[in-house]
């Protein structure tokens, strides 16, 4: 699609939990978009980055941005017309207003997703850590693949830890893989940022976890809707979390569906080169 009336589309999108455009220039070979500047920086700034030392992000202040970059995604997939899929929702694509109102950005190189389409085939672009695993092997991007983000950017948000850590100098986990074991146990309070001493709301802290939980399951039918995750997460059904809290998925005994990120190491660093080899084949195609 031409970038023009790409970004024309986008310019049409507004929501208090997006990124606004606020204009673009399309001269010659120049391609520039401008957008409003968010003073407190990304989420990503804050959990790990330059504002982490200096300044705690508090237990309210996370359930807001939760819930309001939530709200914006579900703006892209249902309200915005046509239909947006992000396709690389992550801390950094989360801004923060002065008010710390979650801004979702980057949706410019997202796709627009014609009507009555279920997904739409396309390369690979995306973060890893991030991405749904069908959509990193097939490429076929659709909206739960970022229902699969978000969920990662949730567990990320509670637990103040990084989408992929480095147990050792060969084995990677993946957040999922860490919280997994802690929530067929129940021990949910082991799972929050440890920064937050304590500071946190138990019921919101189990809410957002389990959301989490089942926005990044690996089987994409089973992930939730933008709509069922802004309503959990507002606590809208108290029953609804505690059918999520008893259900099957949290009954394998960690030893059983978990393997203690061993041979998940071998499936990552397969997944690292596919992702290296897609960027390098995006690179060259787009002459960067
Ligand atoms: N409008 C904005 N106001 C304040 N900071 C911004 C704004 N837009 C982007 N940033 C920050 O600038 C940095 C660079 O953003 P950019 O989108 O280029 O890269 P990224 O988000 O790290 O990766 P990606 O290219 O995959 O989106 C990020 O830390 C981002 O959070
Ligand atoms: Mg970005």
């Amino acid at each position: 699609m031409e970038f023009a009336f790409e970004v024309e589309i986008l310019a049409r999108v507004k929501h208090k939990n997006l990124l606004s455009l606020r204009g673009y220039c399309a001269e010659g070979r120049e391609r520039l978009i401008v957008y409003d500047y968010m003073p407190n920086m990304s989420l990503q700034s804050h959990l790990h980055g330059q504002h982490s030392e200096e300044y705690l992000l508090g237990w309210n202040r996370r359930m807001k941005i939760a819930i309001g970059s939530a709200e914006g995604i579900l703006y892209l997939h249902q309200q915005a017309t046509p239909n947006i899929i992000h396709r690389d929702i992550k801390g950094s694509n989360v801004l923060l207003d002065s008010d710390f109102q979650a801004r979702v950005a980057d949706f410019g190189f997202a796709k627009l997703v014609p009507d009555g389409a279920t997904h739409v085939t396309t390369k690979v672009k995306g973060t890893l850590g991030y991405l749904a695993p069908e959509y990193a092997m097939l490429g076929k991007a659709n909206k739960s693949c970022d229902v699969f983000s978000f969920g990662i950017l949730l567990l990320e948000l509670a637990s103040g830890r990084k989408p992929i850590e480095k147990v050792s100098s060969t084995v990677k986990r993946p957040i999922y893989d860490w919280a997994l074991p802690l929530v067929c146990e129940k021990k949910f309070s082991e799972l929050v940022d440890p920064r937050l001493n304590g500071k946190y709301l138990e019921e919101e802290l189990k809410r957002i976890v389990l959301v989490a939980m089942i926005c990044a399951q690996s089987e994409p039918e089973k992930r939730p809707t933008m709509l069922d995750v802004v309503e959990l997460l507002k606590g809208k059904s108290k029953e609804k979390i505690s059918q999520i809290e008893n259900s099957e998925m949290f009954r394998n005994t960690p030893n059983g569906k978990y393997n203690g990120g061993a041979s998940m190491a071998e499936d990552i660093s397969d997944l690292i080169s596919a992702e290296k080899e897609l960027k390098h084949d995006l690179e060259e195609n787009s002459g960067r």
